[in-house]
C-alpha cells in the first residue's frame, strides 16, 4: 500500500483573494516554483489571465465576477481532484461564492487554502502599478473593487499576509507553512519525481 502523502501526490486549492495590486499574482509567482522543485505539480489561474481566455467577455457586475470566480473555481476543483495544486489569484470579492467553491472543492476531499492578501486601499491608490485606482477614483472605471464596488474580507481566512508590513519572502513563508502544516508537501524530501511517484500509486 503506497502512501499518496509520501508522493506530494494530494491535490489541493491555493486560493488568494485580496484587492487589486495588493501582491496575489506576485506572491503566487513566488510560491509556484518552490511547490513544483518539492514535488507538486503545480496550475495557476491568474485573474488577469483567465480574463482574456476562459473568461472572456465578462465585465464586473457582482453576477460576471461570480460567474469568473466559479468558472475559475470548477477549473481548480478539477485540478485538485486529480493531485494538482491549483493556485488562484482573482480578487473574488464576493464571500457566498469563495465559500460555494470552497465546498465543492473540499466535497470531493482536497484541501482548500485561503489566503487574504490584506494590503490597506490608501496604500494600493499610492502605489497603483497599473494606473487604475487613479482612473477609479476619477470616477472613470465604474464598480472598482474597492473604490466603488465592495471587497468582503474573508472571516476565517487560513493565512492573512500583509504585504504593506511584510516583504515577499516573509509572506511566501507563511503560506508554503501551512501547506506544510496541511501535510500537503513534504517537509523531508527536497525533491520528488513525480512520474515515479506516479508509477508507484498506479
Ligand atoms: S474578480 O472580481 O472577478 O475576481 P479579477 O481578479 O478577475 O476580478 O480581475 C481583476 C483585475 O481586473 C484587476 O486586477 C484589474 O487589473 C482589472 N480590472 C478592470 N476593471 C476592474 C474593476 N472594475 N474592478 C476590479 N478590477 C478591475
Amino acid at each position: 500500500m503506497t502512501d499518496n502523502k509520501q508522493f506530494n501526490i494530494k491535490g489541493f486549492t491555493l486560493w488568494f483573494t485580496g484587492l487589486s495590486g495588493a501582491g496575489k499574482s506576485t506572491l503566487a509567482a513566488e510560491i509556484v516554483p518552490e511547490l513544483r522543485e518539492r514535488g507538486v505539480r503545480v496550475e495557476v489561474l491568474d485573474g488577469d489571465e483567465v480574463r482574456t481566455n476562459l473568461s472572456k467577455g465578462l465585465g464586473f457586475s457582482k453576477e460576471d465576477r461570480d460567474t469568473n470566480i466559479r468558472r475559475i473555481g470548477y477549473v481548480c476543483r478539477l485540478l485538485a481532484r486529480n493531485g494538482v495544486g491549483a493556485v488562484s489569484a482573482a480578487i473574488s470579492p464576493y464571500r457566498d461564492v469563495r465559500d460555494e467553491v470552497r465546498r465543492a472543492i473540499e466535497a470531493d476531499g482536497a484541501a482548500f487554502i485561503e489566503v487574504y492578501v490584506k494590503c490597506p486601499i490608501d496604500v494600493l491608490a499610492e502605489r497603483d502599478v497599473k494606473g487604475l485606482y487613479k482612473r477609479a477614483l476619477a470616477g472613470e472605471i465604474k464598480e472598482f473593487t474597492g473604490i466603488s464596488d465592495p471587497y468582503e474580507e474573508p472571516l476565517r481566512p487560513d493565512v492573512t499576509v500583509e504585504t504593506d508590513r511584510e516583504n515577499i519572502a516573509t509572506s511566501a513563508a507563511k503560506i508554503i507553512a501551512e501547506i506544510e502544516r496541511r501535510g500537503l508537501v513534504s517537509t523531508s524530501v527536497a525533491a520528488v519525481d513525480y512520474s515515479q511517484a506516479c508509477a508507484a500509486v498506479a
